[in-house]
Parts: structure tokens; sequence; C-alpha cells
């Protein structure tokens, strides 16, 4: 009998193909009833391949063992419901580093040599009107991490071959890494010309990037939100973007996906992104070998390869 297994989203197609060929999936994001897929299978459920988990789900799942989220960040599911329950969690870190920290200073170069307006300036027929007007460049200037974690450390060494000075904020100071540490975020804000933010989610970064650090970072500094919406207080980063009380921001996500702010859509100081930091074939396939690997290793009786809890 195949170890049944619920997923509680679409998974890349090379994903999907692993998971079938190894458990019985039900699926319950296609699922009409939910409820009812819950009441028939639930008993015999013993793993969940995918995040959205809270206490309620696990309730519904007596003979739950572990979730594999698909996803280094694992915010959207509850792991203390998890630990109380016996139930174990991992995440698919490190495959994606490169793939993150690509697209982040892709975004800096894009918010200050202004790409995405450049290129509608030339398609709209503008620059035999006149020249498109002067940019900013991103060697000799401090770019600010908040979150110098493995993706964090990535983006760090790629600011340093454009030539940028590094600094950073977070929990606890890494003594071995080569950057200045600030312990307050505001204090940072203030001396830096980029933020970056690449921290988990979690209580403790809850709106993180407050109204305070942002007026902080000023008129001439530059927001890229690589993590979470919810490490930035949105609505204060709309007003002081209207207002250019901050020079401009680059955001791969948002509060609540994929809604964006409707005030976002018409300022010219903001480059958009659809949440797309691991969304290359190269880094999906192996986020979701990574997934197989920790249910595999799981029902084998084996170490997992990546457990958060
Ligand atoms: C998403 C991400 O998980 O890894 C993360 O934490 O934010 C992304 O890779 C991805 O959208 C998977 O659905």
């Amino acid at each position: 009998m195949a170890i049944e297994i619920l997923q509680t989203h679409k998974l890349l197609d090379s994903c999907e193909t692993a998971l079938a060929a190894r458990y019985t999936v039900h699926k319950l994001h296609e699922a009409t009833d939910r409820d009812g897929l819950l009441a028939s299978a639930g008993q015999r459920v013993r793993a969940i391949a995918g995040g959205n988990v809270g206490p309620a789900l696990m309730d519904q799942l007596p003979r739950l063992e572990i979730i594999a989220n698909f996803g280094v960040g694992y915010d959207s599911i509850d792991t203390a419901a998890a630990k109380a329950r016996n139930v174990r969690v991992t995440n698919t870190p490190n495959v994606l580093n490169n793939a993150v920290a690509e697209l982040a200073v892709g975004l800096m170069i894009a918010l200050g040599r202004r790409i995405p307006q450049a290129d509608q300036f030339v398609r709209q027929g503008r620059w035999p009107h006149g020249a498109y007007p002067f940019q900013s460049e991103l060697n000799g200037k401090t770019l600010g991490i908040l979150g110098l974690g493995r993706i964090g450390k990535e983006i760090a060494t790629r600011a340093q071959a454009m030539k940028m000075r590094v600094v950073y904020h977070g929990r606890h100071q890494q003594p071995d890494e080569p950057y200045l540490y600030y312990d307050n975020l505001i204090a940072m804000a203030r001396d830096i010309d980029w933020l970056m933010v690449i921290a988990p989610a979690a209580k403790g970064t809850d709106k993180i990037v407050s109204r305070a650090v942002l007026e902080a970072l000023g008129p001439e500094g530059f927001l890229v939100n690589m993590a979470r919406g919810s490490l930035v207080d949105e609505a204060a980063l709309v007003e002081l973007l209207q207002s250019r009380a901050l020079g401009g921001a680059a955001l791969d996500v948002f509060e609540k996906e994929p809604q964006v702010p409707a005030a976002l859509l018409s300022l010219d100081n903001v480059v958009l992104s659809p949440h797309q930091g691991s969304a290359t074939l190269q880094t999906r396939n192996k986020m979701g070998a990574l997934v197989v690997a920790n249910l595999d290793a799981h029902f084998a009786g084996e170490p997992l390869p990546s457990a958060v809890v």
C-alpha cells in the first residue's frame, strides 16, 4: 500500500511527477469538496507536500508525521503547532540562494537605472523627442542588508562586485563576516543608500521596516524587498514613495499577494515584481527535488536533509 500524502498547492510538474511515482497524492487545492476530501482521506494522510498549514488542518490529519514545504520561507506553516503534535517540518534552503541574489541585484539596477521606464520610453517612440533623464549608479554607494543569512551573503558578494560598500543588521553580529554590523536598524538606515530586506518572516520581523526606518532611509534612499511583504509597513511605504520622502523601491513581495496596492501602480519611482526570486526552472527543479528528498528520507527512517522542526 502506497503511503498517502496531501498536497496543499500547485507544485512544479517535475515535483508532482516524482511524488505521484512514490505516494498516493491527494490534491487539496484541486478538491471541489475540501472537507469531503479531508473526511475521507484525512485519517490516512502521513505527510503534506507544500505550505499553508495551520493547526486546524493538522487536527484533521491525525496520522500526520511531516510537512515538506516548497520554499525556504516556511512562515505559512504553524511550526509551533507542528512541534506540539510531533510533526516534522522541512524547507528548501540553499538551492535558491543564487537565483534570489541574482534577481535582487537585477532589481537594484532596474530601479537605479530606471530600466523598465527606459524600455517604455523607447517603445512609446519618445526617444526622438529628447534624451532620457539621468539615473543613479550602484558603485560607491552603501548597501545595508537586513538579514545576513544564506541569501543575504550571496547578495553581499554580488554587491561588492558592483563596487558597493556592504553593512548589515540582524539579531546577532556575525564576527566572521567582514561587513560592519549595526545593532540598530534605524541607525543603519540613516547611513546607507540602499536597504535590502532579506530576513525571514517571523513575529520579531513583522513590520520591522517601519515608517521610522523608511524615513531614515530618506529621499535619496532605495528599498528592495526580497523577503516577505509582512516585514515592511506597506501603508507607510506607499505614502513615503508618493511624497518622495523615500527615493524609490523595488518590490518582489507584498503584504497580500497577489494583490498589489493600487497606489504603487501609478508611481514611477517603483519597480514591481511578482514574487519570483526563486522562479527559474533550474532552481525550482532543485527545490522540488529537495521536497521529495525530505519525504523519502523521513519514510526511510533517515536523517532529514533540511529540517526546521
Ligand atoms: C516561494 C519563496 O516559496 O522560498 C521561498 O521562501 O519565497 C519562494 O521560493 C515560491 O514562490 C514557492 O511557491
